[in-house]
């Protein structure tokens, strides 16, 4: 009951009062009795109010404090309905105190005991005492459970009656967690130190057992611990060595690394490993030695037989990388073992890239019948010999003679292939063209059997026709034409095999010191005069100097009419025709590229046009006799043999280059004859370069790796492409160091003409030699404007090119 109460009460009880003193006592007498004996009453009463306000604020402030401690406090009555419920409760339980205000405790706080018998524990504490403090798991209204410690403490009337409960409970939780963290860290410490113990005593047991050599030092350079075979492998006993110092008892040791390296890692707490011979013991060690607390712990080992067998095997290595031919061993899974310097060299991979590897995705771009033969009588008989076509690193396509040989381990099992491969592409080559010749002159002997034959069927044809006309001398107009048919028919003939045998026997016919210049003269008269005016024949006045050749006139004049005559046919539309001539020298490099040609000074005739073009296919066969493209009425197709046949004769040679739809050029080599001009020839010197790098970049494969090689002899570097964009990386790269560039002008995934465009933006002063098979043409011409320098005309020859690409290097 409050202070306010009472008052109103009290007033209350005034007014009744004063009515009842009316109806009770009318006269005045009583009612002063009655006023003295109320306001003492009242007096009472003020007292009781004072008391009872001060009790109140007394509660107000204990109350205020309650919600302010950070321990929750909690009251419970006697129907165990929560009567109290503080600031702290809230926020530990997260429920709000009108949520659970006179709902039972059980509803509201769920907790579990932390061991079973705290329970027990509990109640009893309180039953006897009154009290209990414990710890125990409370769930908050989220269902989170915490870890708290609680002080419960029975309430009692003035009686001493119990009615309720009054709680105060702290969270734990973070201190228990941190409690348990501990705990768990001293157990693993401690189990960590017990093993520590076990396996300290173990290393040393093991230690004293292990086949390598261990040893500690002191801080001193002393010996603290010297395992039994390290004093086996340092020829002393455990006891000699233990508190001497290393570098006494061993002085060798400090011109060595040992002196070095353990220094280094006790100066920058390191490990070190190294292998080093030790004279003295003549024992080869592999040591690592680690920095200790006390000093350096060193453990090693005698590998003086595996140093052996190495120097063995890298001696034989050394040999085998002595051979030429790629050597290489692959185990039976085709992984590449082995793989020396004729290896590198051949294949352009570098062993440390290849080891490990599988030598069938390296070396094969499919698996081809052969390879299977190879794998199936390896396995079968031991060995295997055979052509196999393989790729270079740079995809390059080469042919190999490879010999295989089964290795065996002691057991007899197979173990490892040993194979062996030389590199034939270019021999393969050569009998290419070799059995082409050949098939050449079988071809020549039996024209010139059937030739002969067909002379003698011919010869009275004619004397026959020629005496009919002149003895029938009444034949009619029409008779007489009939015969002429057939004499003119015949004659036909007789030129026809005339031909055939100046291609097969190649008659001698008188030679005469001969100078090219007036045979061009000559040429050019004829063709001018026969030839359509849409045809621009073009004679390249720059001839001075020309050597003479030993030659027959009217043969020549055969080979160059059929080459022009050949020209003007691949130019139905017109074209231009080009002739020129030149000395040339062709070296031992030259000559090995192809069959046809020989050492020696030549005067080389070209006669270019810019016609048709000749497609790869039939290139190979257009020096066939008989082999023509043109109709029955057109070609015999004699015009080629025959033109080899006299130059080959006259100790020449021909070489054809051709593109398809752009033109072709054919290049006659006749010997030069003048003694002094070959003196003069052989004086010439093949200008050397002084190691400038020289960017090659032609789609021919054969033709990009004859230039690189015939340069490299004259000490150019070189670096190839094998098309435009190529060039371009390489370029890029190499900008400054790149002095020239070679470039074909035909090209076919960007044209020469725009990839020198490009190489020029790169770098602006770049010198470009630009090479085409088709002379000077149009497109040449319009490269003139980007940094081409010179052309050069394919196919062309070493001393050419040398002289070619001096000049343009000594050009400012
Ligand atoms: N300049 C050229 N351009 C394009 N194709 C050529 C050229 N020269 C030769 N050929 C090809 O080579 C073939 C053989 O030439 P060859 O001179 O031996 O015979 P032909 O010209 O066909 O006949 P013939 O010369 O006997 O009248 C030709 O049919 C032609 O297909
Ligand atoms: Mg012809």
């Amino acid at each position: 009951m409050t202070a306010l109460h009472l008052q109103q009460l009290l007033d209350k009880w005034k007014i009744q009062l004063k009515q009842v003193n009316r109806q009770m006592y009318p006269d005045t007498n009583k009612i002063e009795k009655h006023t003295a004996a109320l306001s003492q009453a009242n007096a009472l009463l003020q007292k009781e109010i004072k008391n009872r306000k001060q009790a109140e604020e007394q509660i107000q402030f204990q109350a205020s404090i309650l919600s302010r401690v950070n321990d929750a406090v909690i009251a419970i009555d006697s129907h165990n309905r929560i009567t109290y419920w503080n600031k702290a409760a809230e926020r530990l339980y997260e429920y709000k105190a009108e949520e659970v205000l006179g709902r039972s405790l059980e509803e509201v706080n769920h907790y579990r005991w932390l061991e079973a018998e705290d329970e027990q524990t509990a109640y009893t504490a309180l039953a006897t005492r009154g009290i209990w403090q414990g710890e125990n798991i409370h769930r908050k209204k989220n269902g989170e459970e915490i870890y708290v410690e609680s002080s419960v403490s029975i309430l009692t009337d003035d009686n001493g009656v119990s009615n309720g409960f009054l709680a105060v409970v702290r969270d734990i939780t973070e201190r228990k967690q941190a409690e348990q963290q501990c705990q768990l860290l001293l157990t693993q410490e401690q189990v960590a130190h017990a093993e520590a113990k076990v396996a300290k005593n173990q290393i040393f047991n093991i230690l004293e057992r292990i086949a390598d050599g261990f040893l500690a030092l002191d801080c001193e350079w002393r010996f603290t611990y010297v395992n039994q075979q390290a004093a086996q492998i340092l020829h002393r006993t455990q006891e000699q060595l233990i508190g001497k110092n290393v570098w006494e008892e061993f002085p060798d040791a400090i011109a060595l690394s040992f002196y070095r390296e353990y220094h280094r890692a006790v100066a920058q707490q390191v490990t070190v490993e190294f292998e080093e011979f030790y004279p003295s013991l003549n024992t080869w060690f592999e040591v690592h030695a680690y920095p200790t607390p006390e000093g350096l712990s060193v453990y090693f080992q005698d590998i003086t037989k595996r140093k052996q067998t190495e120097q063995k095997i890298s001696q034989q290595a050394d040999l085998l990388n002595i051979a030429t031919d790629a050597i290489l061993v692959c185990n039976l899974k085709n992984q590449i073992l082995f793989w020396n310097k004729g290896a590198e060299h051949l294949y352009g991979w570098q062993a440390t890239e290849v080891l490990g590897k599988n030598a069938n995705q390296l070396l094969y771009k499919e698996i081809s019948p052969q390879l299977e033969e190879a794998v199936l009588a390896v396995i079968e008989h031991g060995s295997w010999q055979g052509e196999l076509n393989q790729i270079l690193k740079d995809s390059k396509n080469i042919i190999v003679q490879s010999r295989w040989t089964l290795v065996r381990d002691r057991t007899g099992h197979p173990q490892s292939i040993l194979i062996v491969n030389t590199d034939i592409t270019e021999k393969k080559q050569l009998e290419a063209q070799f059995f082409r010749a050949q098939r050449l002159e079988s071809l020549g002997t039996l024209a010139s059997g059937i030739a002969h034959d067909f002379n003698n069927i011919l010869t009275p044809i004619l004397i026959v026709t020629q005496l009919l006309s002149h003895k029938c001398l009444a034949l009619n107009e029409e008779d007489r034409q009939l015969l002429k048919t057939v004499e003119d028919s015949s004659k036909r003939g007789a030129t026809l095999v005339k031909q055939i045998l100046s291609f097969a026997q190649g008659s001698e016919g008188d030679r005469v010191h001969l100078q090219v210049r007036h045979l061009l003269k000559e040429i050019e008269q004829i063709l001018k005069s026969t030839f359509p005016k849409s045809i621009e024949i073009n004679i390249n006045r720059l001839m001075e100097n020309l050597w003479t050749i030993w030659a027959n006139a009217t043969q020549l004049h055969q080979v160059l009419l059929n080459l022009c005559v050949n020209a003007r046919d691949a130019m139905p539309n017109g074209g231009t025709l080009s002739l020129s001539a030149e000395n040339v020298i062709v070296n031992e490099n030259d000559a090995r590229m192809n069959l046809d040609a020989k050492v020696g000074s030549f005067v080389a005739i070209s006669i270019s046009d810019t016609g048709c073009g000749i497609s790869p296919e039939i290139q190979e066969r257009i020096f066939d006799p008989f082999f023509t493209t043109k109709e029955k009425s057109k070609g015999t197709g004699l015009g080629l043999s025959t033109v080899l046949g006299i130059v080959k004769n006259h100790g020449g040679f021909v070489k054809v280059y051709s593109q398809l739809g752009k033109g072709s050029q054919f290049k006659v080599y006749l010997p030069a004859s003048d003694t002094q001009i070959k003196q003069e020839a052989a004086d010439i010197k093949m200008p050397r370069g002084n190691g400038e790098l020289i960017l090659i970049v032609d789609d021919e494969e054969h033709i990009r790796e004859a230039t690189k090689t015939a340069l490299e002899n004259y000490n150019y570097k070189i670096l190839t492409a094998s098309d435009a964009l190529e060039a371009f990386s390489i370029f890029t790269q190499r900008r400054d160091d790149i002095k020239l560039v070679l470039m074909d002008i035909q090209m076919p995934l960007m044209d020469g003409r725009n990839a020198a465009c490009i190489l020029q933006k790169i770098n602006p002063s770049v010198k470009i030699i630009a090479i085409s098979g088709i002379l000077r043409n149009q497109k040449l011409l319009e490269a003139s404007d980007i940094g081409v320098k010179v052309f050069l005309s394919k196919p062309y020859m070493i001393q050419e090119l040398l002289h070619t690409i001096k000049r343009v290097l000594n050009a400012s």
